[in-house]
């Protein structure tokens, strides 16, 4: 026997082809994509199915502290094994520094609720909410050089923002260490103006959250984040963009041929301001609360005009998740009315790849090619974990999924293995399914049931982002 699996008479599609050929994997790796493999000791029959690159979610939250009392609905079990049954085989979630803390003892803890517990490979971004002289001096340099090779900042909330000065000596870091910055583009004396603002007039429902946070305040800190990059001429992701102000932000620095790179999110292309009335602008508005916040259809255009010409590299989930009905959920924050006290964050993992291949490829926006650069080959290309991730060719993981592009589903509570209680699709109609997925050579998923078991994925340290490097080929 030359294989231990072979995946036949499917379609293999990567970010650049579409080939009818089978996959034979040995050792949990690809060995060989031709017209027939014969020889191996398991055989799958992917007749009638695309075989696709697992998806690699590049922006998750798990088992992350969230504010006094207010616990994450996931653990590294529960969100690994809804990632993988909605065909991921690679999460990338935050190991995020609390203030007053070392960023090393922060990682560690991480690390440790992680090991073990993975259904599916896992690498860890930095977030940097306290950068001291020892932080940027040597905590952050040493576990860039360990395979911490991107860290997440923010412009906004209380517990994380950085000031301007802040931020450009977090820049000035990656610069030096080739790592990738991840900006959190809000701006926070914005959003707490009007936020008092609102809630003095008595606009506390979830619904206000939108008007807190509204374009401008995105677009703003997308100019700033923009330009301090440029000053210390400097790569950047700017994630989970939400509209078209912040999208045209980014296209203009990329016109002007700035390194400027750019993630954007399921709910940014289903979901709008309007969904946060929820009944009548009761709490159940709360379940879309996220932020940025959704936008409205014009928006929505945005997104896709932006991830048509390539101004999104990333299509990822932002898989914050929180309960709707548990003490200190979404439904009653910390015993407080307004929307500033509601968790920020929805539930997405399991949902992101067939949303996008719903709305993107089914629809006719996308073609195949760029729904597998979105979803997984451009994750593994701008983290450095190309190629030994995010395509279909001899020598990557076997990390592949089988998706039915004919399959009609309706998303809904019920079929999702996340640890929230609800989902914000529920009843969203989708056309494009993963029936299988596989991981490292191993059924993880299939037909909406976990096979996998904690402790088959692995925490992995990545190379540098090819990304990172002012004017490097990618
Ligand atoms: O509302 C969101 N997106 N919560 C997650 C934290 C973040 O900013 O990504
Ligand atoms: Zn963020
Ligand atoms: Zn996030």
């Amino acid at each position: 026997m030359d294989y231990d699996v072979a995946i036949r008479g499917g379609t293999v599609v990567t970010a650049s082809d579409t080939v009818r050929a089978d996959v034979g994997i040995r050792g949990g790796r690809i060995v060989a994509v031709a017209d027939v493999i014969d020889g191996a000791r398991q055989i799958i029959d992917a007749s009638g199915l695309l075989v696709l690159p697992g998806g690699i979610d590049s922006h998750v939250h798990i088992a992350q502290a969230s504010g006094p009392g207010i616990v994450m609905a996931d653990d590294f079990a529960s969100g690994t094994a809804s990632a993988a049954a909605g065909g991921n085989t690679t999460i990338m979630p935050f190991a995020m520094q609390q203030r007053g803390r070392g960023l090393r003892e922060c990682v560690e803890e991480y690390r440790e609720l992680a090991v073990g517990k993975c259904l599916i490979d896992t690498s860890f971004h930095l977030v940097i909410s306290d950068p001291t002289p020892t932080v940027l001096g040597q905590e952050l340099p040493a576990l860039v050089k360990a395979g911490y090779t991107s860290f997440k900042v923010f412009m906004t909330y209380d517990d994380l923002v950085l000031n301007d000065r802040q931020l450009l000596e977090v820049f000035a870091v990656a610069r030096r260490e080739q790592a990738l910055v991840m900006v959190h583009c809000e701006g926070y004396d914005s959003i707490k103006y009007l936020t008092e603002r609102l809630e003095a007039e008595g606009k506390t429902a979830p619904y206000y959250h939108g008007p807190s946070r509204p374009q401008i305040v995105e677009r703003e800190a997308a100019h700033r984040a923009i330009s301090h990059a440029e000053l210390l001429d400097v790569p950047m992701m700017i994630v989970h963009v939400s509209g078209r102000e912040a999208m045209e932000q980014i296209r203009w620095a990329q016109q002007r041929g700035l390194p400027v790179y750019a993630e954007t999110c399921p709910q940014y292309i289903t979901l709008t301001e309007d969904d946060m009335k929820g009944l009548n602008m009761d709490m159940t508005g709360a379940k879309y609360v996220c932020s940025p916040p959704p936008r409205d259809k014009e928006s929505q255009a945005a997104i896709w005009e932006g991830l048509q010409q390539g101004v999104f590299h990333t299509f990822s989930s932002d898989h914050c998740p929180f309960r709707y009905e548990a003490t200190d959920g979404k439904l009653n924050p910390r015993g407080r009315t307004s929307f500033r006290w509601v968790p920020n964050g929805i539930p997405g993992v399991e949902t992101r790849l067939p949303i996008l291949f719903s709305e993107g490829v089914s629809k006719g926006r996308i073609s195949l090619q760029q729904f597998v650069a979105l979803s997984s080959t451009n994750h593994a290309k701008m983290y450095g974990l190309y190629p030994r991730k995010g395509s279909i060719a001899p020598g990557f993981d076997a990390d592949i999924v089988l998706w039915d592009a004919k399959r009609r589903e309706t998303i809904t509570q019920s079929k999702l293995h996340h640890g929230s209680d609800y989902t914000p699709w529920e009843g969203f109609e989708v056309v494009g399914w993963p029936v299988m997925t596989m991981a490292k050579g191993k059924i993880v998923a299939e037909n909406g049931k976990i096979i996998g078991q904690p402790g088959d994925g692995a925490i992995l340290e990545r190379g540098r982002s090819p990304y990172a490097t002012r004017n490097a080929q990618h």
